[in-house]
């Protein structure tokens, strides 16, 4: 049956369960047509947050901003930021008017840094767009030489951004800060020592992960930047947030009645997150030889995954609602002993392989990492959230680098019915299962078991598939477009706050601590394009349960 069909049964089917009588007749008075509404909707309450729904929804304007990216000519800078920012530009969501200073250490003029612009535009936009748009973009686009560690830089930047803002007034201020997180106190300590974060333009700073490289370094950050900014001017960016399918596990759950009765340790067996990458760490090595799978991905991606599912639902859809209700997630996730994290963590690292027919080296072997590396490349662990909704469901987490195949995905798993009334004995009944995919593509799929046809009474298991692409038409805006939008619009609410942030690190710190002093004494244990050492298997197989196949 058609993925549509299915779901449309499933509610005309919850439909058919209300009684008689719990409709009553209403009147949409934009179409005059007669409507039937739900008893039950005139009891459902605003948030108190919510505005009201007939205030117009607010017109999108633009105002003139100064855009500095401190790693303007790095990799993040030339592959994501450039062409978002271009693309804003062309829907007019960033004003004509706006200029975007690129700070970097290699001496370039303007000019020159125009070329790369051209370049990255010709690379990785996303769109058809003619030459004179791009000479427009461009002529709004400047370069200035930083070392940032030296207060001549701040000097230059300020006179810089008076000389353009003197030129075409701006309206806002922000500092994206796209280097090496070791590169971050110094840039802050310099924009502060020149008072470029003061003034009545009240600047916004966008800080790439990885914030800090634990919980005290996170804190002492913290410190720093809330010494002289708001929390409401500091924007933690992670990408993975900016995902329509990230987003959408909050309006799936709090959009719909008929899951969250289920979304609890009364119907929920386990829940499972897997992100694994085919690549490898790609020119990365000096990064991540030091950071590791647990600073790279657990303790920003996997967290925010986890926090999305299992959230209590927030009195409102705003910033500081959304985040508590992630912060009190972290905080219940069960501490970690050494005992725990020997029993029921798994790393791994990469050894040579082949994947998509193509022999790939194994992670000792990529530049800038050391030869004998006890870096983990890959983990598997089982965490446990001590709160009354999900106390004993354990949420299984994977991920790791040079794995089969590209995918993120959560999947929810329920209970088996109380009884086993279908079929022979040795029929085996797939439980419920609920699969949110973010990448590579972005659906959702409820599993459900349905009679076999024939004579016998075999049950069989079928998917009920929602596919965004399929759905809407339209491509989903991509993460960075959506968290630069809304960080000109100050939305705050898929940024990461301070004390989410330092939550997140409390949770992982003993993990990456026990590693690094027990390092791994069998790696590689893997092969590229496999799906990660065996002992991750045994971690389910000792809970009786299973992977999902990547
Ligand atoms: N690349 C990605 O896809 C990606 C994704 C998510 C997060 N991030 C994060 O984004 C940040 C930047 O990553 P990246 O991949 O763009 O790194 P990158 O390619 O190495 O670029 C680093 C940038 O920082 C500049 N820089 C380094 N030292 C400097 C100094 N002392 N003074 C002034 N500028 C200096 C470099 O200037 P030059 O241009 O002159 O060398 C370069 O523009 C990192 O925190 C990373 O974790 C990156």
């Amino acid at each position: 049956m058609g993925g549509e069909g299915c779901w449309l049964l499933i509610l005309a089917a919850l439909g058919g369960i209300l009684r008689e009588g719990e409709f009553y007749e209403g009147y949409d008075e934009t179409s005059g047509v007669a409507m039937k509404h739900d008893k039950g909707q005139s009891d459902s309450v605003e948030s108190r947050h919510l505005r009201s729904c007939e205030a117009p929804v607010e017109e999108w304007k633009a105002e003139p901003v100064a855009l500095v990216i401190f790693g303007g000519a790095g990799d993040l800078g030339k592959r994501m930021l450039l062409p978002t920012l271009f693309t804003l530009y062309r829907e007019k969501k960033l004003s004509a008017d706006s200029c975007i200073v690129g700070a970097g250490r290699r001496e370039m003029s303007d000019e020159e840094y125009r070329g790369l612009v051209r370049r990255s535009l010709d690379d990785f936009r996303r769109e058809v767009a003619g030459q004179d748009d791009v000479e427009a973009f461009c002529r709004r686009v400047f370069y200035l030489r930083a070392d940032v560690r030296s207060e001549e830089t701040y000097k230059q930047l300020c006179r810089r951004i008076a000389q353009i803002s003197s030129e075409s007034p701006i309206e806002g201020l922000i500092y994206y800060l796209a280097v090496p997180s070791s590169l971050i106190q110094p840039i802050i300590e310099g924009l502060f020592g020149r008072g470029l974060c003061a003034g009545s333009l009240e600047p916004k700073v966008v800080i790439e992960k990885p914030f800090g490289s634990d919980k005290a370094s996170a804190l002492r950050l913290n410190e720093l930047i809330l010494k002289h900014l708001k929390e409401s001017q500091v924007y933690r960016i992670d990408h993975y947030l900016g995902k329509e399918t990230v987003q959408n596990i909050l309006f799936f759950r709090f959009g719909n009645s008929i899951f969250e009765p289920l979304w609890n340790r009364r119907y929920i067996d386990h829940v499972q997150i897997t992100v694994a990458e085919d690549i490898g760490i790609e020119s990365r090595g000096e990064f991540y030889d030091t950071a590791g799978v647990v600073r790279d991905i657990v303790q920003n991606h996997i967290m925010q995954l986890i926090g999305f599912v299992a959230m209590e639902p927030p009195s409102g859809f705003e910033a500081n609602l959304v985040r508590d209700e992630k912060v009190k997630v972290f905080r219940a996730i069960r501490p970690m002993s050494d005992e725990y994290i020997d029993s029921f963590m798994v790393r791994g690292q990469y050894g040579p392989g082949e994947i998509g027919g193509e022999a790939v080296c194994g992670y000792r072997d990529e530049r800038n990492v050391a030869g004998g590396s006890n870096t983990p490349t890959f983990f598997a662990g089982k965490f446990l959230i001590d709160n009354w909704r999900w106390a004993n469901v354990p949420f299984y987490v994977r991920t790791g680098k040079r794995l089969s195949r590209r995918v993120t995905e959560i999947c929810v798993v329920f209970k088996q019915p109380p009884l086993r009334l279908l079929g022979r004995t040795c029929d085996i009944i797939e439980p419920n299962s609920l699969v949110l995919s973010i990448q590579p593509t972005e659906e959702m799929s409820l599993q459900l078991n349905v009679k076999k046809p024939g004579g016998g009474n075999e049950p069989y298991a079928i998917n009920m598939n929602f596919d965004y692409a399929k759905s809407f038409e339209v491509k989903t805006r991509p993460a960075y477009e959506r968290l630069l939008l809304d960080c000109l619009n100050g939305d705050l609410t898929l940024f990461a706050r301070s004390d989410e942030v330092e939550a997140m690190w409390e949770v992982v710190d003993p993990i990456v601590s026990r590693w690094e002093i027990a390092s791994g004494r069998d790696f590689p244990n893997y092969d590229a394009g496999s799906d990660g050492p065996r002992e991750s298997g045994a971690l389910m197989k000792a809970d009786g349960r299973k992977w999902r196949r990547i």
